[in-house]
């Protein structure tokens, strides 16, 4: 979708859709309010049927003018930039039920934000929410449906344009994200993404190095080697670097699960816990779809993007539980359950990460544990640090994005609940609960000083329904997140 900005606001064709903002307060005043362009409207509507309640829409078609949506912003004392990209969303989707494929948007004032953050939360809200993964219909356009291809708001300030550029970057990214872990696992397999990742290369500042099953062997992979016995597909570690800031010998790593199918191995996992598992890899997608954001803004900051890809499958040659394999940093490790996959790929890729690449902070992230699900739902997504700055770092840029994350703690008391009989380490727990604490617990044995947190996006890297600007299905939670932190990342 093209976002444009321009300065005055013209005289609209008849064919045009105007859509119009409005809060509470200024449709209790009975609408008496529209901006000066549209004061025709006053006298042709009956607004007293419009509340301006958050995300309410009308549709107002008119055969000799322009067609008009409001959009209630509700009321002032509850708005911020997260309610009024719900209710651009609510925009985004009328649209989409109506066919229109451009919007007008005169930039309204909206009480309670200024103007370029009114702006930005419009224009991202609209982007969000303009998303469908159609690619396997083959009737496309179901009911008339269509996406918008446009949106032209009308009197910004002058950062208008580069907000509205900035904002299309990191949205385009999150919508190219949820497209990548939509799509089959047959096809964003460990080759297909480490083939989309090498295609960042064309973008200034990034390199990109894949390493095949042969080259991991060789460094000694054991746990990634080990997910991958029963897989058909041979593992990849893809590292990407930005260079932003050449003068700058520090980075930022993020380090995102790649399980492109996660089946549960000989633990094989039941019907009604196994159909979405193509999107395992939702961790490894946010990691790519940030560090391509941060080229695009051309941030001045240094990123790796660590990506350990590779299916669970179950085969002749399948891991099995009780067996043991060493990870890169020498840890040996027993298996206590097949499906406790993602901390053992992530268990190599973090030693590597912090040993060869000496970054100056770590973020993992990875759809890790179903317990992550329980706790929180879709809403938040559990971290663990080791580092107050990150954590406080991370979730500024939560409350920013409305990417949420909430806290759990890493207790040295949880440690001992992973020790083996016959390994250093187990992968699960001796005990049934703290599902996603324990998961971090195991994480943090690989990393052995630098500042690092992990985000277990279980429960918000994919919606079993739609809700606002997100979609159901794979949300891209994550990219805005991080691209978020990066920017405010004190290098
Ligand atoms: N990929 C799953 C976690 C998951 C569950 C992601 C639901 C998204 C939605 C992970 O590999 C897994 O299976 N974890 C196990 C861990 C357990 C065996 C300790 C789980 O959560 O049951
Ligand atoms: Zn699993
Ligand atoms: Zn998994």
């Amino acid at each position: 979708m093209k976002l444009i900005s321009k300065k005055t606001v013209p005289t609209f064709k008849k064919s045009d859709t105007v859509v119009l903002f409005m809060g509470e307060e200024e449709a209790a005043a009975g609408g008496k309010k529209l901006p000066g362009a549209f004061s025709h409207f006053e006298k042709t509507i009956d607004l007293s049927f419009f509340k301006g309640r958050q995300s309410e829409i009308i549709f107002v078609p008119f055969a000799d003018r322009p067609n008009l949506i409001l959009c209630g912003t509700g009321k002032e004392k509850q708005r911020d930039a997260e309610s009024v990209r719900r209710c651009a969303a609510a925009v985004a989707s009328q649209c989409r039920d109506r066919a229109i494929e451009l919007v007008h948007v005169p930039l309204p004032a909206v009480g309670g934000l200024d103007a370029d953050a009114a702006l930005s939360a419009i224009s991202e809200g609209l982007y969000l929410g303009n998303y469908s993964f159609d690619r396997y219909k083959t009737r496309k356009n179901d009911n008339g449906k269509a996406l918008l291809s446009g949106a032209v708001f009308y009197g910004g300030s002058g950062n208008a344009a580069s907000i509205l550029k900035e904002t299309g970057i990191v949205a385009r990214n999150t919508l190219l994200c949820r497209d990548l872990i939509n799509e089959l696992s047959e096809k964003t397999d460990s080759r297909g993404i480490a083939r989309e990742a090498a295609s960042l290369a064309r973008l200034t500042g990034v390199t990109c190095r894949v390493f095949g099953k042969k080259e991991i062997e060789k460094m000694k992979m054991g746990l990634i080697l080990a997910v991958n016995k029963g897989s058909a597909r041979p593992p990849q570690l893809v590292v990407l670097t930005y260079r932003g800031n050449p003068r700058s010998r520090k980075f930022f790593a993020v380090v995102g699960k790649g399980i492109t199918f996660d089946s549960g191995g000989m633990n094989l996992k039941p019907s009604g816990h196994i159909e979405d598992m193509r999107i395992d890899m939702a961790g490894a997608a946010a990691a790519l779809y940030t560090l391509k954001s941060a080229a695009e803004l051309k941030l001045k900051k240094n990123v790796y993007a660590v990506l350990p890809l590779t299916e669970n499958m179950l085969s002749n040659e399948s891991y099995r539980p009780g067996d043991v394999f060493t990870a890169y940093n020498g840890t040996t490790v027993e298996i206590g359950n097949t499906d406790a996959e993602g901390r053992l790929i992530l268990a190599d890729a973090l030693a590597y990460t912090e040993t060869v690449l000496k970054p100056s902070c770590i973020v993992d992230i990875a759809t890790l544990t179903g317990a992550c699900l329980v706790t929180f739902g879709e809403i938040i997504a559990g971290y663990v640090t080791t580092s107050r700055d990150l954590g406080s770092l991370l979730e500024k840029a939560a409350e920013a994005t409305g990417e949420l994350i909430w806290q759990l703690p890493v207790h040295k008391d949880y440690e001992e609940n992973l020790k083996s009989d016959i390994a250093d380490l187990c992968n699960i727990s001796s005990e049934k609960n703290a599902g996603t604490i324990m998961g971090g617990i195991f994480l943090k044995n690989f990393i052995s000083g630098t500042p690092w947190a992990h985000i277990d996006i279980a429960g918000t890297a994919h919606f079993s329904k739609s809700r606002g600007y997100r979609p159901k299905n794979a949300t891209g939670f994550g990219v805005r997140l991080l691209v978020e932190a990066l920017k405010h990342w004190q290098d």
